[in-house]
């Protein structure tokens, strides 16, 4: 693999080597002063925003800077997109200054691919529109699997927004890959048709879907997606799709809780569960974030280090 465009496409054992890779760079992050690892020296890495981040954005450019790169951030509202250059004319741009990585964020599904047609370097997703978000699939599996062992027989259940989350395509992708149940929750009108065609077992009643869980992934409301067609009031999609202690305490007693941030606290979950010690591993899954993308980096550089191959 040239880019990392998506979960999609990655095998299991693919999946898993890059687990393993990241858990060096969590011991690294942990080591105390020098956080610090000089592999990617001379190289130059490119974050191109075209949306807004504040976890995946700073996480790409702390991993870029732990392995000796130097790192640059293009955002958007400051680049000559605003003057009208198009995506590809910024993508030609961006080769031509012999990036040696280039992180993209983009809203519309597809923009990343078609950059990474464009350039010479390895490009990795940070989220392309409702398509994919691969580096956070993959910071949730390492959480996951850090928390409770092997993924592979535990029972998942990912809820709320489904529809516009690429969280959750990137997630649903990478858990069934890794040999998880999948459970998906959603109102109707937020829930994709043919979502069982993705191997997950589809589900409108919360209560229902949190027997038997393991892990409560918990997905942001994203309005700035919504069509229109499906604005619920915070309340009401508190009172059927909010996790909060009654419903946590529906799922296993042991019940892992995520949610990928930012959070909306009171609309998809209450505080008390958000911040529940023990329980919650939000936090955890921003650390797993900097190990990930480090790895991720590792791991695409190599061929212009003239390092072995991988996976
Ligand atoms: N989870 C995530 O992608 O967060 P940001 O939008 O802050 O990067």
């Amino acid at each position: 693999h040239r880019h990392l465009l998506g979960i999609t496409g990655l095998q299991n054992h693919e999946i898993l080597y890059i687990l393993d890779q990241a858990e060096t760079w969590v011991a690294l992050n942990r080591s105390g002063a020098a956080k610090h690892d000089d592999r990617l020296a001379g190289l130059t890495m490119i974050n191109a925003f075209f949306e807004n981040s504040t976890r995946t954005l700073l996480s790409f450019e702390i991993a870029g800077k732990r392995l000796g790169a130097d790192v640059v951030n293009m955002h958007a509202s400051q680049s000559s997109i605003k003057k009208g250059e198009t995506l590809i004319d910024t993508a030609m741009t961006l080769n031509a200054m012999r990036a040696d990585a280039i992180v993209i964020r983009h809203a519309s599904s597809g923009a990343v691919q078609l950059i990474s047609d464009k350039v010479d370097c390895p490009v990795l997703n940070a989220g392309d529109g409702t398509h994919e978000h691969p580096t956070q699939a993959l910071l949730d599996a390492l959480t996951i699997q850090r928390r409770k062992g092997e993924i592979a027989g535990l029972t998942i259940t990912i809820c709320g927004d489904v529809l516009h989350s690429r969280v959750a395509r990137s997630n649903i992708i990478c858990l069934t890959t890794l040999g998880a149940r999948v459970r998906v929750v959603s109102p109707p009108a937020l829930m994709p048709a043919g979502i069982e065609d993705f191997g997950v077992t589809a589900f409108h009643d919360f209560d229902a879907a949190l027997d038997g869980s393991d892990v409560v992934m918990m997905l942001r409301l994203q309005n700035e997606r919504m069509q229109g067609d499906f604005i619920p009031s915070p309340r009401e999609y508190f009172h059927l799709y909010g996790l909060d202690e009654r419903r946590l305490a529906l799922a296993k007693p042991d019940a892992l809780v995520m949610h990928p941030g930012p959070m909306n606290r009171g609309v998809e979950i209450a505080s008390s569960v958000a911040d529940l010690a023990g329980r919650s591993a939000i936090t955890e899954q921003v650390e797993m974030g900097v190990a990930v993308r480090m790895a991720c980096l590792d791991i695409l550089t190599r061929k212009a280090r003239a390092v072995e191959g991988w996976a």
